[in-house]
C-alpha cells in the first residue's frame, strides 16, 4: 500500500489550470476530514484534507461511513465559489459527475443525487456541506468517499471488485482534484444544464419505482429524471409531478 503523498498528488495535477493555490492537509487518522477542514481559520486556496483513516467518518443524514486504515479515499476540499448558492443548483451531482469521470471504470452509474453504484452497490458517497454563502461568494467543504482497494462487503462495492487490481490512490487524488476544479468551472460558468446529456447516461434511477421521504411525507412513483437544476422528477400513480430538492429527501429503492 503507498501511504498518502502530497508530491504525488500533485505530480497529476496542472496547476495553471487553477485559479486559487492548493493548499494540502495528508493526515494519518483523523475523526473526520469534513470536520477538520471545517474548524480551519477561512482561507483563499482551495484546501483539501485526505486521512489514512477516519475514526467518525460522516455519511447524509448522520449515517456513518466506514472509513478503514489505508485503503480508500476519504477526501474533502473547501472551495470558494464565487457565485451565490441559489445559483449553485445541481452542485452535489456535479461533483458525482467529477468522481464518476475520475474513476473510469464501466457501468458505474449515479443514484441521484451522489451516489455511485455498480452493479447497485455503492462505490461511492458524497457529503457536501455549506459554510458561508454572500452575494457573489460561496464556500462549502465537499467531502467524498471511495472504496478504493478494500474488499468489500455487499451491499458495498470497490474499485478493486471492478477491476481486479489494486489502485494508486494518490493519482486518484490528483486526478479528482483536476476534475473538480473543471466541473465547478463549467457549473460557474454554463449551469447545471449543461450536464443533463452527461446526467442522463449514468442516471440509475430512471424509469424506475422509487419511494422518498422528507421531514413530513413519503412519496411513490415512477423516477423522471432531473430538471434543469437537478432537481429528481418523481411522478406518482395518480399522475402528480414533483421536483424534489436533493437537500432534504432521502430516498429508497423498491
Ligand atoms: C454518503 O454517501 O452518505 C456520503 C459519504 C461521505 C463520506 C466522506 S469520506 C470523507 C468525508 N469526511 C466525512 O466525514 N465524510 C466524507
Amino acid at each position: 500500500m503507498m501511504p498518502l503523498n502530497e508530491k504525488q498528488i500533485r505530480h497529476h495535477i496542472d496547476i495553471k489550470a487553477f485559479n486559487q493555490p492548493l493548499n494540502f492537509h495528508l493526515l494519518d487518522t483523523i475523526d473526520s476530514t469534513n470536520r477538520f477542514l471545517k474548524d480551519l481559520p477561512p482561507s483563499k486556496a482551495i484546501t483539501i484534507c485526505c486521512a489514512e483513516a477516519q475514526t467518525q467518518g460522516r455519511g447524509r443524514f448522520g449515517r456513518v461511513w466506514h472509513s478503514p486504515y489505508g485503503e480508500n479515499i476519504y477526501f474533502s476540499a473547501r472551495w470558494r465559489l464565487e457565485e451565490e448558492v441559489s445559483k449553485l443548483s445541481g452542485l452535489s451531482l456535479v461533483v458525482s459527475l467529477a468522481v464518476l469521470n475520475t474513476l473510469c471504470a464501466e457501468g458505474i452509474m449515479i443514484k441521484w443525487p451522489n451516489d455511485l453504484l455498480w452493479n447497485q452497490k455503492k462505490l461511492s458517497g458524497c457529503l457536501i456541506e455549506l459554510l458561508t454563502t454572500t452575494k457573489t461568494e460561496t464556500e462549502v467543504i465537499i467531502g467524498i468517499g471511495i472504496n478504493v482497494n478494500t474488499k468489500a462487503i455487499a451491499p458495498w462495492c470497490s474499485l478493486f471488485d471492478i477491476t481486479g487490481v489494486l489502485h494508486d490512490r494518490n493519482i486518484l487524488i490528483g486526478q479528482l482534484i483536476q476534475n473538480l476544479n473543471f466541473h465547478l468551472q463549467q457549473l460557474l460558468t454554463r449551469g447545471f444544464s449543461s450536464f443533463l446529456t452527461q446526467w442522463q447516461n449514468v442516471d440509475a434511477l430512471k424509469g424506475q419505482q422509487i419511494t422518498i421521504s422528507q421531514q413530513e411525507r413519503k412519496l411513490t412513483g415512477l423516477a423522471y429524471g432531473v430538471n434543469e437544476t437537478g432537481q429528481l422528477i418523481l411522478v406518482e400513480a395518480n399522475g402528480d409531478r414533483h421536483a424534489l430538492s436533493s437537500g432534504d429527501t432521502s430516498l429508497s429503492l423498491f
